[in-house]
């Protein structure tokens, strides 16, 4: 289910100048794994690789900020935040430049 929504509002998201707001919400303890492939794999994925962050956007703050306020290209992700903010951060850092 919140696949199918994610996919709709990915593809709208694309074709729009600004990205909004995506309000995938994740679970309690849900792994970077899981939230990965729920609200960020249908753009990170393939071509868009995972990330390819220089050695400077390599920090947590930078992440947590994108994740949070979203970019042009990118919808903001408000609802993850915390432990699972946290835990997908780590989950960037590990799979940069994959
Ligand atoms: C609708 C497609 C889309 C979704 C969904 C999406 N992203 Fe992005 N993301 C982008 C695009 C496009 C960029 C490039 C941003 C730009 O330059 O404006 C980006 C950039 C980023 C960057 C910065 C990379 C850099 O080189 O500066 C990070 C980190 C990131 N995304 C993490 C995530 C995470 C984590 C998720 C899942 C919660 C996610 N994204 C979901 C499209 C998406």
């Amino acid at each position: 289910m919140y696949k199918k929504v994610g996919f709709i509002i990915a593809s709208t998201a694309f074709l729009a100048a600004c990205s909004g707001t995506n309000d995938y919400t994740p679970a309690a303890g849900a792994t970077g794994q899981s939230m990965y492939t729920a609200s960020c794999a249908s753009c990170h994925n393939g071509e868009f690789h995972h990330w390819e962050l220089t050695a400077e956007e390599q920090n947590a703050e930078y992440i947590k900020k994108v994740i949070s306020e979203g970019t042009m290209g990118m919808p903001a992700f408000p609802n993850i935040k915390e432990a699972e903010l946290e835990t997908l951060v780590k989950f960037v850092l590990e799979n940069n430049a994959k």
